[in-house]
């Protein structure tokens, strides 16, 4: 099978393109390099010892997309393309609604014109909105976003579910990921954030490097085990590999078929603090602030539908997760 991922030079893409090559799957990249550098793809081919074909094009070139799919014979596309940070979209509302839902339908205009009609969309945990209790169910309603980063996500899931009324021949898998952090065991791929991250784990490594010199906990007042923000951090590599069933799934049938993609179980921000301090043996320096806007308590997947009908379970536990953010945030003090 010959897969189209889109937003495989980023952080979860380039792991997913590894674990794709291993197993045998032949691959043509595209991204736009907004978030992202060819060094990823590099080290993608080091780390398989494989080639494959990139363009540099944005998913809202529809030149540029009919060409690859006249280029290439394309089974089936994994979409990870996209912009993804919460905050910076609140500023940029119109910028991630056009990147993110307008970048989309563009793709999915590409497709079937092309008549690839199997995609394996990137959602989120945050499509649950601020209303569901956790464990967070894929039969939950979803909505109630509160960010338009969230909104884009709600909004493409919307508008796949539509298409496929519109045409039963399009198989469409929808991806909720939830927290995702760590990086391959080489350390050669992980992720590299532009600036000051936004997320907590490469904060937290950037403090035991040295590069950062203190985390802001945001807020300790929160019902959970000791007051701080629960999630459902998930390594990288599982999430790839989820992606390996997902696109055996489109393969496989028709529909719209929705996964959690988690491990079903919650941490704290001080539980990973303490993790990444025994995982590097360094202290990691931080202070408590008021909670962040937006922030739940608590965050947590039930896995159990991805078990049941994709034969997925994540299998890599939190030391595992902070051991391999370490190493590659150690081996690559400045990013790629
Ligand atoms: P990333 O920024 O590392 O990767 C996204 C890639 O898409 C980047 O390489 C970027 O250059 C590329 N890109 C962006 N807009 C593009 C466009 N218009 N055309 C072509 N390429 C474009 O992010 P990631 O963490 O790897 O996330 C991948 C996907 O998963 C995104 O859709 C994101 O919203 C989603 N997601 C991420 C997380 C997370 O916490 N990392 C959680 C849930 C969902
Ligand atoms: C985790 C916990 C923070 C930074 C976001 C998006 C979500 C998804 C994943 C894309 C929370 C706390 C964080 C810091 C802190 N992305 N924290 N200090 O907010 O769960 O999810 O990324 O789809 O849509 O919203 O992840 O890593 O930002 O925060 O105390 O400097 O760490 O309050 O409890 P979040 P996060």
């Amino acid at each position: 099978m010959k897969i189209l991922v889109t937003g495989g030079a980023g952080y979860i893409g380039s792991h997913t393109c590894v674990e794709l090559l291993n197993a045998g799957y032949e691959i043509v990249v595209l991204d736009n390099f907004y978030n992202s550098c060819a060094e990823s793809l590099n080290r993608i081919k080091e780390l398989t010892g494989k080639d494959f074909k990139f363009y540099e094009c944005d998913i809202r070139d529809r030149d540029g997309l009919e060409k690859i799919f006249a280029e290439n014979n394309i089974d089936a596309v994994i979409h990870f393309a996209g912009l993804k940070a919460v905050g910076e979209s609140v500023q940029k509302p119109l910028e991630y609604y056009e990147n993110n839902v307008g970048g989309t339908i563009t793709l999915c205009e590409a497709m079937r014109d092309a008549g690839c009609k199997k995609i394996v969309f990137s959602s989120s945990a945050t499509v649950y909105g601020m209303n569901n209790p956790s464990p967070l169910k894929e039969t939950m309603q979803i909505g109630g976003t509160t960010n338009p980063y969230g909104t884009t996500k709600y909004m493409i899931e919307l508008i796949l579910q539509d298409l496929y009324v519109s045409d039963k021949d399009w198989s469409i898998t929808i991806l909720r990921y939830f927290n995702p952090i760590g990086a391959h065991e080489s350390g050669r791929i992980g992720e590299n954030p532009n600036g000051i991250p936004n997320n907590l784990m490469p904060y937290v490594t950037q403090v035991a490097v040295g590069k950062l010199s203190c985390l802001s906990v945001f807020g300790d007042d929160y019902d959970t085990h000791d007051g701080t923000g629960v999630r459902d951090y998930i390594h990288v590599v599982d999430l790839a590999l989820g992606h390996i069933k997902a696109v055996e799934k489109v393969a496989s049938c028709t529909g719209v078929n929705i996964y959690n993609l988690g491990t079903g179980n919650g941490y704290s921000v001080l539980d990973i603090v303490k993790a990444v301090e025994k995982a590097s043996g360094v202290k990691v320096n931080y202070k408590i602030v008021p909670r962040r806007p937006g922030d739940l308590a608590t965050c947590y997947s039930d896995p159990s539908k991805a078990k049941a009908e994709l034969g997925w379970v994540a299998e890599r536990g939190i030391e595992k997760m902070c051991e391999d953010s370490w190493r590659w945030q150690k081996n690559n003090p400045k990013g790629y």
